[in-house]
């Protein structure tokens, strides 16, 4: 699907709805797909030839740099036909413990001067059983993606508690996943980024990198990096703190960064909803802090860079800046199913 037919005929289309059931309906869509040779046909012919641009990240091997963020596939529905896309990775969830209903709707606003969106869903999901079903269906297969889990809290829980959310979700995830995502960084859970300051920070790593490595042990399998997300919106020396501690855990890398919470240059009339923003207007302040890791770390921290990515001069970018691999999310909305295709393409240099 070339980007001029979705921006001109789909996107219109969708425009009309609420953005939520928009995406629900594309969700469903997918899932459909996946599920039977005409659909996967389709995927394939939306997708167009996806290049093998290979990378090795730590122990994982991606088959391409683009991935797909956080929260577009919650609860784990539609990872092969995302894959079909042409993404190297799919990161599911957030998951919680227990299903939750989230904030009340509307929760997501489409910024289309800005190319950006709004959202403050709250973690809905069916809970991490539910995706684990799913998950565990999906390992006897052949695939050819890396798949990582989004590890979240559920919004009663106290901050004291939260390593138990966590730890409750990745011990449901542990034999499915190949990364986990601790996510600390979402800025709809009530005092969620709390857990980034040097009050709880060093604890909860120390705990869920320690319980992680036990998981593995008593399973025999190897262990799972585990990955941690922040929110843009730190200040250099917050990101320090969770820098050291860490590395003093022993985590495996850091994914830059979550949405913000700040509003600045917005030209769309949306831009008073409360929630975090992403898409474009993240661009420079995530490249800024993904240096900032590179150099702190002097490039033995693996980072993935997530924030307006949106062509595969961004990409490019966002590599420089010292980012191992990238996802995306927003860009899509604006852009179609087939952007993750059309930058692989131009990443290796062929004719789109
Ligand atoms: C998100 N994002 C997100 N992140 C996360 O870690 N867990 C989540 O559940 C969600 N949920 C979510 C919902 C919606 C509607 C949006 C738009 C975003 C954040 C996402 O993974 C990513 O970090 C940011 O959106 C920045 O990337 P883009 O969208 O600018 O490419």
């Amino acid at each position: 699907m070339t980007d001029s037919f979705y921006s001109r005929s789909i996107f219109p289309a969708l425009a009309h709805l609420d953005p939520e059931t928009a995406h629900h309906m594309t969700l469903d869509s997918l899932a459909l797909a996946q599920s039977n040779p005409a659909g996967r046909a389709i995927l394939r012919a939306i997708a167009g030839a996806v290049p093998s641009l290979p990378v090795q990240v730590g122990s994982l091997r991606f088959p391409n740099p683009i991935g797909l963020a956080a929260g577009f596939d919650k609860d784990a529905r539609a990872i092969p036909g995302l894959a079909l896309l042409g993404f190297g990775h799919i990161e599911v969830g957030t998951l919680t413990p227990a299903p939750q209903a989230g904030n009340p709707r509307p929760r997501i606003f489409r910024l289309r001067e800005d190319r950006a969106l709004i959202n403050r869903m709250g973690f809905p999901n069916e809970g991490v059983a539910s995706a684990a079903h799913r998950l565990r269906l999906l390992i006897s297969t052949e695939r050819n993606f890396v798949l990582g889990v989004s590890l979240g809290k559920q919004k009663d829980t106290p901050l004291a508690g939260a390593a138990r959310d966590f730890i409750s979700v990745m011990q449901a995830v542990y034999p499915f996943a190949d990364y986990l995502a601790v996510n600390i960084s979402s800025p709809n859970t009530p005092g969620l980024r709390e857990l980034q300051g040097q009050r709880f920070v060093s604890q909860l790593l120390v705990t869920l990198i320690n319980r992680g490595k036990e998981i593995a042990a008593e399973s025999e399998m190897r262990p799972r990096p585990i990955w941690v997300k922040i929110a843009p919106d730190l200040s250099l020396s917050e990101l320090d703190i969770i820098l050291e501690a860490l590395s003093a855990a022993g985590g495996d890398g850091m994914i830059v960064a979550n949405t913000t919470t700040s509003r600045d240059g917005l030209a769309s009339p949306a831009a008073g909803e409360a929630g975090g923003l992403s898409g474009p207007p993240l661009r420079k302040r995530v490249t800024e802090l993904i240096a900032h890791v590179y150099h702190q770390t002097s490039g033995t921290l693996p980072i993935i860079g997530v924030g307006g990515i949106s062509s595969a001069a961004d990409v490019q970018e966002t590599l420089a800046a010292g980012a191992s691999v990238v996802q995306l999310y927003t860009s899509m909305v604006y852009a179609g199913p087939g952007l993750p295709g059309r930058i692989l393409r131009d990443l290796a240099g062929l004719q789109t």
